[in-house]
């Protein structure tokens, strides 16, 4: 066993780690196109980039550091409450040179301020809570910065090795799981960085459901497709079905279909195009498509408490794991991760990372849609903002589980929530589906 570096030394890591990131997604691409929008939906990723600064000057130099602000005259511009995306461009922003130089004076009082920072006392310090707060806002940023990537037209600039194989007894392994009846503990109060919204701890009750062994891979998305699935009302919600005619949906975002070869699809991938991989898992589909294809296939999507419960529930020892495969950190074995890879792995990669109930592919390769509307816990208490969680509690947003390939570690484990309008097909986004066991079962 590797000993467990102290909180300051891990801070230290992920923020370097993070940065290491940021810069290989900025220093890829002229001024002109760290400028640009790329989409709508997206900043430019020199907003990004001078926005991590921003928090990180807020958050490290003036609130931990106690420490004079450097630049409040940018707090109004990256705020992101203030600005919504489509209007960033045109703001007075800091062009790449200032905004790289402004990011990299923040780092060395951040810095400065870790050194001598306490890591216990306080909730606030606690593990290094807000260092590692930081360092998970700019891997958050980063793979949003990855997304914009994919949006972007134009030649590619990022590269990275394919992901490896399934080993071949992936073939072999049954379609679904069953995850027994019982209770577990969802949520934490032990993750020194887990952020406020997966707090606290507490028991739900989950009734005995069979989920996918893999996220649904495209070739099984394509027979939904070939099934009329997207003319077909009856498998989508009302008002699914009314995004998918208003926007005249009709595949996943970034596939296209394939002129030399009827029926076949090719996708763009990073400006990258190629035959779409029929063994990987669906990426770039909305919580409407997701729900549409589950309804087909005469399934549900997972809840949000099932989906947690199949990802950590150890039933040897009752107790809730950080990750599916255990508490270690996750290393390449386990997960695809960490932008190590630029796609997801085939169905029924990482077998090291398999849970306890059988499932693979839980973190990593994509995030996964669940069925549940983004809200606090039972006791939840915003910290050390609302704007971080609470206010985007109540409905509007459907919850992701699980980190896609773009997900640095340091924001995936087990416990961890995303959430996102169920409209939204630019994030790294599939699924996979569940459905009742006792039903089907004692019916
Ligand atoms: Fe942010």
């Amino acid at each position: 066993m590797t000993p467990q570096p102290t909180p300051r030394e891990r801070a230290r890591l992920a923020l370097e780690a993070a940065r290491a990131r940021t810069l290989a997604l900025t220093d890829c691409l002229d001024d002109a196109e760290l400028g640009a929008q790329h989409s709508p939906l997206m900043s430019p990723l020199v907003w990004d980039l001078a926005h991590i600064g921003n928090q990180e000057e807020i958050w490290l130099v003036r609130e931990a550091g106690g420490r004079p602000a450097l630049r409040p005259d940018l707090d109004p511009l990256y705020d992101a409450f203030r600005h919504p995306r489509a209007e960033r461009p045109a703001l007075p922003l800091l062009g790449p040179d200032q905004a790289r130089r402004f990011v990299a004076e923040v780092r060395d009082q951040a810095m400065d301020v870790l050194a001598k920072a306490p890591t216990a006392g306080s909730p606030l310090f606690e593990g290094g809570f807000v260092f590692g707060m930081l360092a998970q806002h700019e891997q958050q940023h980063d793979e949003t910065m990855l997304a914009t990537h994919q949006l972007r037209q134009g030649p590619p600039v990022l590269d990275a090795p394919a992901p490896p194989p399934a080993p071949d007894e992936a073939a072999l392994l049954p379609s679904e799981v069953l995850v027994p009846a019982g209770p577990f503990t969802m949520g934490t109060d032990t993750d020194a960085w887990a952020l406020d919204n997966e707090r606290p701890a507490h028991t739900v009750r989950v009734a005995d459901f069979w989920l996918d062994t893999a996220p649904v891979s495209n070739a099984a998305y394509q027979q939904f497709i070939d099934d009329g699935g997207y003319q077909e009302p009856e498998w989508w919600a009302p008002e699914g079905w009314a995004h998918r005619q208003r926007e005249q949906l009709e595949a996943p975002l970034f596939w296209i279909r394939d002129q030399d070869r009827p029926g076949g699809w090719l996708r763009r991938r990073f400006g990258r195009t190629e035959p779409l991989p029929p063994d990987q898992p669906v990426v770039h589909v909305c919580w409407y498509e997701a729900d549409a294809y589950a309804r087909w296939a005469g399934r549900r999507l997972p809840t949000e408490a099932e989906w947690e419960k199949a990802a950590r529930h150890d039933p040897d020892t009752g107790r809730s794991l950080r990750h599916p495969w255990g508490d270690q950190d996750p290393g390449p074995e386990h997960a695809n991760l960490a932008q190590r890879h630029l796609e997801p792995a085939p169905v029924g990669s990482y077998p090291d990372g398999t849970a306890p109930c059988g499932a693979r592919q839980l973190l990593g390769d994509v995030w996964e849609w669940t069925s549940s509307d983004f809200d606090g816990y039972p006791g939840f208490t915003a910290f050390p903002y609302a704007e971080y969680s609470e206010v985007f509690f109540g409905g509007d947003y459907k919850v992701l589980r699980g980190g896609s390939f773009g997900t640095d570690p340091v924001a995936c484990r087990s416990t961890f929530r995303n959430w996102d309008y169920p409209i939204r097909r630019q994030i790294f986004a599939g699924f996979r589906t569940a459905r009742d066991a006792r039903f089907s079962e004692d019916g």
